[in-house]
């Protein structure tokens, strides 16, 4: 594996060749001319790291990382992605799988194409829950009830994504779910023989969890609109009190980068915050997690902060650390992982990831993660 996958660009390389042309474009883009994007890259890039070689306190290295009351053997986890089936058959059970093997967290999305119950199943109690608020209050209690009753402890509300934005890319491709069976599609689907047997060994990729909220007879486009609406709008401060008395369990939300956001977060209760603009795919112009982290840990200082975008090496998550994060989340490297390399992707880019982060702090000549704060070179 690490001959043919020694990191994530490798991962990313195969992926691209071993999925259609629609699920990539759906995976890899961003929105508008994908400067959002690319700007996580770049602010990553941009922080400099100094090493102190003649300091070291002889002490093992130990990435242990408690958060929320939980104790993870790496400060870094899974974020969520929806869709996941359409890019590769059976993802979210994959990371979940892998993420209790190598003891970090995998959050499912409420897009998943898996069952809340399968993911929990797969995960064990690394396995955390993302919700978008359904509007419909049946519809959300239902949704709610089942992610509490497959047994999930954590749940992350995500916020950006108040109004559907137009991602051209996706535009481009005509992207659905199930995909459309038009003459292009098949097409690009033929030319992925690996993925097309995965898929009908597996099955046709569904919102598993959303489906059965969806009417009969709206037709694809229909359904696609009616899951849209049913998401759609920003949190009042009531709807955010109420799901916070309604669960039990931890709750974050994720997609804040504002200091009066997050003030707002802590003040009605919820656990902590991830600091995300969603890998680049809602506003194009928002900054970083790695832009704002700074100020927002000279804010809360004790306040948990969790952050992503951008991610693709172990490096990028010592810097985010470094920055102020409690801990990362990754998207995209993780399913390049999977996309790649198949079920064995999920362990090996978890492991690659680690082992880089691992790397990066024996040469920075800190043994816990938390001692990363000390590392930012300021020129
Ligand atoms: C293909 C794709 C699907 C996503 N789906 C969701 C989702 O269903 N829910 C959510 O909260 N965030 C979603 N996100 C955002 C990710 O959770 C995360 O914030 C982002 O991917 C981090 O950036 P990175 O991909 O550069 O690591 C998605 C991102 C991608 C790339």
């Amino acid at each position: 594996m690490d001959r043919e996958f020694p990191g994530v660009a490798a991962m990313l390389a195969k992926a691209k060749k071993r999925i259609p042309h629609f699920a990539w474009e759906y995976l890899n883009g961003g929105i508008g001319r994908d400067m959002g994007k690319a700007h996580n890259r770049e602010s990553l890039d941009n922080v400099r790291l100094l090493p102190n070689y003649l300091h070291h306190t002889g002490a093992e290295m130990d990435t242990t990382t408690t958060i929320l009351g939980q104790e993870f053997a790496a400060p870094f986890g899974v974020a969520p992605i929806g869709l996941g089936g359409l890019m590769w058959p059976k993802v979210a059970e994959y990371l979940a799988k892998a993420a209790q093997g190598q003891n970090i967290p995998f959050t499912m999305s409420t897009f998943a194409t898996a069952t809340a119950e399968n993911v929990r199943a797969q995960g064990g109690k690394n396995a955390w829950f993302q919700l978008y608020k359904p509007n419909d209050p049946e519809v959300r209690e239902h949704l709610i009830s089942r992610a509490e009753n497959a047994g999930f402890d954590t749940m992350l509300l995500t916020v950006d994504i108040p109004v559907m934005t137009r991602r051209e890319r996706e535009f481009a491709v005509g992207l659905s779910l199930p995909p459309n069976m038009d003459l292009s599609n098949i097409i690009q689907m033929l030319l992925r023989p690996r993925w097309l047997l995965e898929t009908l060994m597996h099955e046709v990729p569904k919102f598993h969890l959303l489906d059965q909220y969806v009417p009969n007879n709206l037709g694809r486009q229909g359904a696609a609109y009616y899951v849209s609406e049913l998401i759609r709008g920003h949190q009042s401060v009531d709807q955010l009190k109420e799901l916070r008395d309604r669960w039990k369990g931890k709750l974050l939300i994720k997609g804040l980068q504002s200091v009066a956001d997050v003030a707002r977060a802590k003040e009605l209760g919820y656990d902590g915050v991830l600091i995300s603009n969603h890998g680049g795919r809602q506003l194009e112009s928002a900054p970083s997690a790695a832009d704002v982290l700074p100020e927002l840990r000279r804010e809360f200082p004790d306040y948990t902060l969790l952050a992503d975008g951008g991610v693709r090496h172990g490096a990028d998550i010592a810097k985010l650390l470094a920055l102020g994060a409690d801990m990362v989340m990754v998207g995209r490297a993780m399913m390049y992982g999977v996309c790649g390399a198949g079920e064995a992707g999920a362990d090996h880019v978890m492991k690659v990831l680690k082992e880089e982060l691992v790397g990066t702090m024996g040469q920075l000549g800190v043994t816990r993660p938390a001692e990363l704060k000390n590392c930012v070179y300021n020129s």
